[in-house]
């Protein structure tokens, strides 16, 4: 993945915990990376070893990482670095779910070789939608449970979701109820 997602995975551990932990996480990755450059791409296994790591380092569930994670990219680095893409991605959180299929086609004229997520929305109603996620990778749903939170967040709109199935395949295909009010 591009640099910019180790790099705020980065910053959602100084943030919180210090610079000094994040020195610890990074040796305990054992990546041999001293920085991160945004725009440069990364093996996957990078940031699933980062993940990883700060899970046993703080002593938290992987899942909880990775929903933190999907918050903080919506409310820090999306607002912060890329504030105009989400405020142009719709004007409130139901129709920024149902632009959401197209999302990446514009992060995609900033990173190139971006292999993006695909999002799907069906059974449209005023109050939920069905969030298919697709995805060549494996083990990101957590991330995007935070990202709807985020999102809900961003949106100052009150989000739940609720796992409806996963689709059986090579990729991952999940499909989540998203409701709001
Ligand atoms: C704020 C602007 C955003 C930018 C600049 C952005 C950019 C990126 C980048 C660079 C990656 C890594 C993929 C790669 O390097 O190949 C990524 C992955 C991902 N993005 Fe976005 N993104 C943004 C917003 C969103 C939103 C709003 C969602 C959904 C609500 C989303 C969902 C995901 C997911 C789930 C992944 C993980 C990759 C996968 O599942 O295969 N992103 N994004």
């Amino acid at each position: 993945m591009y640099g910019i997602v180790n790099k705020s995975i980065e910053e959602l551990v100084v943030h919180n915990f210090g610079a000094e932990k994040w020195e610890e996480i990074k040796t305990k990755s054992n990546l041999d990376i001293e920085y991160f450059i945004s725009n440069e791409s990364y093996d996957d296994e990078v940031t699933f070893v980062l993940a990883q790591t700060i899970a046993e380092n703080l002593n938290i569930p992987l899942s909880e990482v990775l929903k933190s994670f999907g918050e903080w990219w919506i409310l820090h680095t999306g607002k912060n670095h890329y504030g105009y893409l989400l405020e142009s991605g719709g004007e409130n959180f139901r129709s920024f779910l149902l632009n959401l299929p197209a999302f990446h086609n514009r992060v995609m004229m900033m990173y190139p070789k971006l292999m993006p997520p695909e999002f799907q929305v069906s059974h449209v109603e005023e109050n939920s939608v069905h969030l298919h996620y697709l995805s060549k990778r494996k083990g990101l749903t957590d991330f995007v449970y935070g990202l709807m939170s985020g999102l809900g967040k961003f949106f100052a709109t009150e989000v739940f979701t609720t796992h409806i199935t996963s689709v059986q395949g090579e990729n991952t295909h999940e499909i989540i109820k998203v409701e709001w009010k």
